[in-house]
């Protein structure tokens, strides 16, 4: 009986114990083939070889745009990350060239969120300074940040649009190159103008004059054409110089006093006109008490709000050299809203 006994304990040992070392062999092979099935591919096999714009998942591209970050922030990418990466510096495929004031920092970092967007953070002026544009297209080229070649560089310096030699040095680069400007109401722009102005004196202790003598000829009474930030917001006879080299199609308004307070829509009209799929969200904007602007929202842990230089108090100026203002540049408006097609409603 006893002997019965300890041969049904052996064999049930048995058995326990070849179940135990099978499931140790099942677990060691497991991890094995789990290993083999989900190799750790370094980023040039997982997104390597020819592919177009379309078949490019755009999640992939936000991946890519974290890659970037780094490069982009110095801009000192090794050659062995740039051929690793599969990186290049390219021209941009559109400019905001204006104008000053308008919000074009703030439009700038917005389409920058769009995952097939890259920017370059600086304004590189190279077709408004003689001395830069005299270093030749390859200079330009390489002020770039570092994108994939699906992506398209957007950079932005107002001073283009004002700038008589301009529009035909960007003609020669790329005449279908695609235009942005953004504009604010042209009362409202001058004096954001002027009040950038006014904080550099300020910041060098030098007294200025008041918005009112600079924009109101003291002998005339008249609106002073001389004055830059009045002749900026001429908006239509800066544009009739670009229409001798792009036609309208190649330009797109952007309303700036709208994108300060419902970015989106203006964005996605950015979008369209730059045959981009719609990747930018409200979830992308929120609304900051604090600053009362919208600032951005990369995603969960990323966002940012622009400089304190942007949103600046505008000083009280004169209600009656605001209405004298105004009604100067409602001409001015009509043919602008006439040749652009896009109709702002300003006083
Ligand atoms: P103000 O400082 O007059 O308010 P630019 O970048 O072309 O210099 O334009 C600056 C203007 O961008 C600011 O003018 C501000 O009103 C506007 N702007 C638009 N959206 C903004 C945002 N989200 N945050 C801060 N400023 C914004």
């Amino acid at each position: 009986m006893l002997f019965k006994q300890q041969a049904w304990l052996r064999q049930k040992l048995l058995v326990l114990g070849s179940l135990a070392v099978g499931s140790l062999l099942y677990l060691v092979a497991r991890v094995g083939s789990l290993d083999r099935l989900q190799p750790i591919c370094p980023i040039e096999g997982r997104f390597g070889g020819a592919r177009s714009q379309a078949e490019f998942p755009l999640r992939a591209l936000q991946f890519k745009r974290g890659l970037l970050h780094e490069f982009r922030k110095s801009n000192n990418a090794s050659k062995e990350q740039v051929r690793l990466h599969d990186l290049v510096q390219q021209l941009p495929k559109a400019i905001i060239i204006g104008v000053r004031k308008g919000g074009t920092r703030a439009l700038l970092e917005m389409l920058n969120l769009h995952p097939a967007v890259v920017k370059a953070s600086q304004e590189i002026h190279f077709f408004d300074n003689d001395e830069n544009y005299a270093k030749g297209i390859e200079w330009y080229r390489k002020k770039m940040p570092f994108s994939y070649p699906q992506q398209i560089t957007i950079e932005k310096s107002p001073a283009y649009f004002i700038t008589e030699e301009v529009p035909e040095r960007i003609y020669k680069m790329n005449s279908s190159i695609k235009l942005l400007i953004i504009v604010r109401e042209p009362t409202t722009r001058a004096i954001s103008d002027y009040t950038q102005v006014l904080e550099g004196k300020e910041r060098k202790n030098k007294t200025y004059y008041k918005f009112e003598k600079l924009a109101i000829d003291p002998n005339t009474c008249e609106v002073n054409t001389k004055y830059k930030a009045v002749r900026t917001s001429i908006y239509t006879k800066h544009l009739e110089r670009w229409l001798k080299y792009f036609p309208i199609e190649q330009f797109h308004i952007v309303d700036g006093d709208r994108l300060i307070t419902e970015p989106l829509p203006e964005l996605q009209l950015v979008e369209k006109f730059l045959n981009l799929p719609p990747r930018i969200s409200q979830y992308n904007l929120y609304f900051n008490a604090t600053r009362g602007f919208y600032c951005l929202r990369f995603n969960i842990i990323f966002n940012k709000c622009l400089a304190g230089s942007k949103g600046r108090i505008h000083p009280e100026v004169d209600p009656s050299v605001v209405t004298k203002l105004r009604k100067f540049f409602h001409p001015f408006n009509q043919k602008f809203y006439q040749i652009t097609g896009r109709t702002l409603n300003w006083p």
